[in-house]
């Protein structure tokens, strides 16, 4: 059976509380910490560095100690430094958009020389053509199911094709490699993107924008069954 993963988007949260909400958000449920980086280069949009990963990484914890992964999704270009630069912050994992990069196989080995999980990032008119030839560099694939740059927009329902690729590249690999999908996911989409082949599920808008985060996380598991 399925092993889902719930990874709501610090991007929604209030930045001004970001530990509280952190703590909270885990109290609720959440199985990882997704945290969206943007350069206002590659994507039109400017967030959180380094230095603010390193500050939340003591919260990244349950109550009693175990350790919740720090899920980075880097909208950076160039990639390289940035990415060793969140590693050594205590990022667990890294992604990052294969056009962003000159060198993908590269910024994947450095990565993981890092002591990280690596993910590639997929956007919705980018194909799949690189993932066989670095399927065995990669720990997650990410694929996008908005345009990246912004929380808060609507699911493009051709992810959902696309996950279904990227679940038979991935069994043929016969690798452990998580497959995750991110931009409007709510309660009733979750759904078809577990059905599509997802195992990981990014969610902002649809918890932070609740009072109740664990009301929301709790009705998606149920939706996950
Ligand atoms: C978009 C980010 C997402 C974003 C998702 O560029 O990568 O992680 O926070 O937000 P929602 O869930 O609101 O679409
Ligand atoms: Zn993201």
């Amino acid at each position: 059976m399925t092993s889902h993963r719930i990874a709501p988007s610090i991007l929604s949260a209030d930045f001004a509380r970001l530990g509280d909400e952190v703590e909270r958000v885990i109290a609720a449920g959440a199985d990882w910490i997704h945290f969206d980086v943007m350069d206002n280069h590659y994507v039109p949009n400017l967030t959180i560095g380094p230095q603010v990963a390193q500050a939340i990484k003591p919260y990244c914890q349950r109550a009693d100690g175990r350790p919740v992964p720090l899920d980075v999704h880097l909208m950076v270009q160039p990639v390289d430094a940035l990415a060793s630069a969140f590693a050594k912050a205590g990022a667990d994992l890294v992604s990052f958009h294969p056009e962003a990069s000159a060198h993908v196989d590269r910024t994947l080995q450095l990565i993981r020389a890092e002591g990280c999980r690596a993910g590639l990032v997929f956007n919705p008119a980018t194909p799949l053509d690189v993932l066989p030839w670095v399927i065995d560099k990669i720990d997650l694939v990410l694929i996008m199911s908005v345009n990246p740059g912004f929380g808060g927009q609507s699911f493009i329902d051709s992810a959902l094709r696309k996950v279904e690729q990227a679940r038979r590249l991935i069994d043929a690999s016969g690798r452990d490699i998580r497959l995750e999908v991110d931009g409007g996911i709510k309660v009733d989409n979750i759904r078809r993107v577990a059905d599509a082949g997802a195992d990981t599920f990014v969610a902002g808008s649809a918890i932070f924008g609740q009072p109740d985060y664990k009301a929301v996380i709790d009705a998606m598991r149920a939706e996950l069954g």
